[in-house]
């Protein structure tokens, strides 16, 4: 992400889809900014930020466009390895160092927020009656940058190891491509794909009750940032329009 200020605005673009795809897997506890842990900042919470604001520009350009809008979610398999009944809770109590930062558990959880988040999501976009779809995938085991912190010779042997059983990068992005654009996953919403088909999430990823308590703590946790900022979209992409007491800057998002 970089600052732009000649950034062209362009607000007549339309936006029918939008693929929260950006994630890491961090080997050291820290905190964003805004005193969130890193992995479930970068992995989650600015994932529903960004699409909270982006939310009425898709569901104006359905209604203008008539075609389907879709948000595509890409959490992981992994996120049913996070064990235990509350997500927020825990999240609360490594925020504030009261319990050890477990790297594969913070990971599982951002995944799992990925998968509760279209869950409540998708009844959000029912709710408002927009013509918009949101779902999630697990992309399959690749070999990328994901876990870059871990890069050596114990990762290297591992993943020689279980060579036969990763996807190449292209066969990585199916399942993703399939949920953005295949007439088949037309007006499915709130689901889990895996290998191009429909799949089931965990028992939490699945809870209806814990997707609503995990939508209003993100709520509350950006709700002092969603009248400060706004999105504009244009050719190259989005521009976050972030406005302070001294001037308004803008921030460009390819
Ligand atoms: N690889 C797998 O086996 C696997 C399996 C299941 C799910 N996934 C999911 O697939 C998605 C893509 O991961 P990948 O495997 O393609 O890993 P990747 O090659 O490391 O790509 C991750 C992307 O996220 C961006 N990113 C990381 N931290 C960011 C931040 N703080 N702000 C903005 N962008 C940030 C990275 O940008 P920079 O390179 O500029 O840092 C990179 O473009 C992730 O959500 C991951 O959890 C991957």
């Amino acid at each position: 992400m970089t600052f732009d200020s000649s950034y062209v605005v362009d607000d007549m673009l339309w936006l029918d889809g939008s693929s929260n795809n950006a994630g890491k897997y961090a080997d050291r506890f820290a905190l964003s900014e805004d005193g969130v842990e890193m992995t479930f900042a970068t992995n989650y919470l600015g994932h529903f930020l960004l699409t909270r604001l982006l939310l009425e520009k898709m569901a104006e350009t359905a209604r203008a466009s008539g075609f389907e809008g879709r948000i595509v979610n890409v959490s992981s398999t992994i996120h049913s390895w996070f064990a235990g009944d509350d997500a927020v809770g825990y999240l609360d109590r490594v925020t504030r160092r009261k319990i050890p930062y477990d790297p594969t558990r913070a990971y599982a959880l951002s995944k799992l927020a990925n998968v509760l988040h279209t869950r409540a999501l998708a009844e959000r976009l029912r709710e408002m009656n927009a013509n918009v779809t949101a779902n999630c995938v697990h992309p399959g085991i690749v070999r990328t940058r994901l876990i870059r912190d871990r890069d050596g010779l114990v990762t290297n042997t591992v993943f020689f190891l279980a060579s036969k059983l990763l996807k190449t990068i292209p066969q990585a992005a199916a399942t993703t491509c399939y949920v953005a654009v295949h007439p088949a996953v037309a007006g499915v919403s709130g689901k889990y794909f895996a290998d191009c088909n429909e799949a089931s999430p965990s028992r939490l990823g699945a809870s209806s009750e814990e997707a609503a308590k995990l939508w209003s703590f993100s709520e509350n946790i950006t709700a002092e940032k969603i009248p400060k900022m706004s999105v504009h979209v244009s050719a190259g992409g989005f521009r976050l329009q972030v406005q302070s007491s001294n001037a308004d800057r803008g921030m460009a998002l390819a």
